[in-house]
This record gives C-alpha cells, sequence and structure tokens, in this order.
C-alpha cells in the first residue's frame, strides 16, 4: 500500500488547524502510520528542501519551517500521494480552489499550511527523513469498507 509523508507546517499549528486537517485525511479514509509533533533543525528541513536550495527562496522557506513546531505525519492508502495532495491543493493558497486545506485557509505562497509528497520516490525518501523506520504497521477494521 503506499505511503505519503505530510507535515503540517508551523502556520498550521499556530494557526490551529492541526484537528481540522488530520480530520480531513481520516475521514477520506487513509489510515494514519506515523504521528509526530516536533521542532525542526535547520540540517533537517534543508535536508528536506534540498531540491530547492538553490531558489532564491530557500533561506525563508528554512526559516519558517524551524519558527516553530511542526507535525509530522505519514498516511497510508491506495493512491495517497497523488490524492493528498488533491486535498492540499495548488502551492500559491490564492490559486488553489476552495474545498482544498490550502484554498480553505491560505493566502500567501510563503504560508501555505501545510507539505505532501509530491511522488512515490520523494515519499519514500522524506518518510526515511522524518521517521526512519518508526512507523506504525496496524489493520484498520475499516478496511473491507473502505476497499472492495
Ligand atoms: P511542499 O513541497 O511544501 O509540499 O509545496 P509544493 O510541492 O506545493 O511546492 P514546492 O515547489 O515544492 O515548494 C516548496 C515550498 O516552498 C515555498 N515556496 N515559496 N516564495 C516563493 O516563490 C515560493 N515558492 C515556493 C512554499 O512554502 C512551498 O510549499
Ligand atoms: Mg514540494
Amino acid at each position: 500500500m503506499e505511503k505519503s509523508f505530510i507535515m503540517i507546517k508551523p502556520d498550521g499549528v499556530q494557526r490551529g488547524l492541526v484537528g481540522d486537517i488530520i480530520s480531513r485525511f481520516e475521514t477520506k479514509g487513509f489510515k494514519l502510520v506515523g504521528l509526530k509533533q516536533m521542532s525542526v533543525s535547520r540540517d533537517l528541513a534543508e535536508a528536506h528542501y534540498a531540491v530547492h536550495k538553490e531558489r532564491p527562496f530557500f533561506k525563508g522557506l528554512v526559516d519558517y519551517i524551524i519558527s516553530a513546531p511542526v507535525v509530522a505525519m505519514v498516511w497510508e492508502g491506495e493512491g495517497v500521494i497523488a490524492s493528498a495532495r488533491k486535498l492540499i491543493g495548488a502551492t500559491n493558497p490564492l490559486e488553489s480552489e476552495p474545498g482544498t486545506i490550502r484554498g480553505d485557509y491560505g493566502i500567501t505562497i510563503g504560508r501555505n499550511i501545510i507539505h505532501g509528497s509530491d511522488a512515490p520516490e520523494t515519499a519514500q525518501s522524506e518518510i526515511k527523513l522524518w521517521f526512519g523506520d518508526d512507523l506504525c504497521d496496524w489493520e484498520s477494521v475499516m478496511q473491507p469498507w473502505l476497499y472492495e
């Protein structure tokens, strides 16, 4: 089953959106297999966004991610990587559709509330980076009611 790394960024935590965001993934039917609130070191934030390290917004992005705690999660389910990106919405919240997390709660790209892995390879490396092997493998009783 596919897994995705999802992180509620410091603005999402500070604005009290953790419960709502978790609820959206939970009610969609995805299974939570990793969850922790944590302060992020500069090294971890830089490693997570290494792909953007030459971009002009990189330092501001890293400063933002380490400015307050985040909630790091791993969600599991069929098609979860692409589906989570849809639930999250476009990178710029002014362009995200209403009904998406960024579309409902955000205004600016530099405070866009949440991160989601963008492909299977990045999901795998991000899960390794943030959780190592420390995931919770459990059987949900809802499984037969979510999948045929
Ligand atoms: P994320 O990685 O956080 O899930 O966001 P994303 O895939 O939708 O967008 P990405 O291109 O990977 O950008 C990573 C994060 O960098 C910040 N950003 N700022 N000021 C800017 O022009 C700019 N561009 C990107 C955003 O926080 C974005 O989510
Ligand atoms: Mg990205």
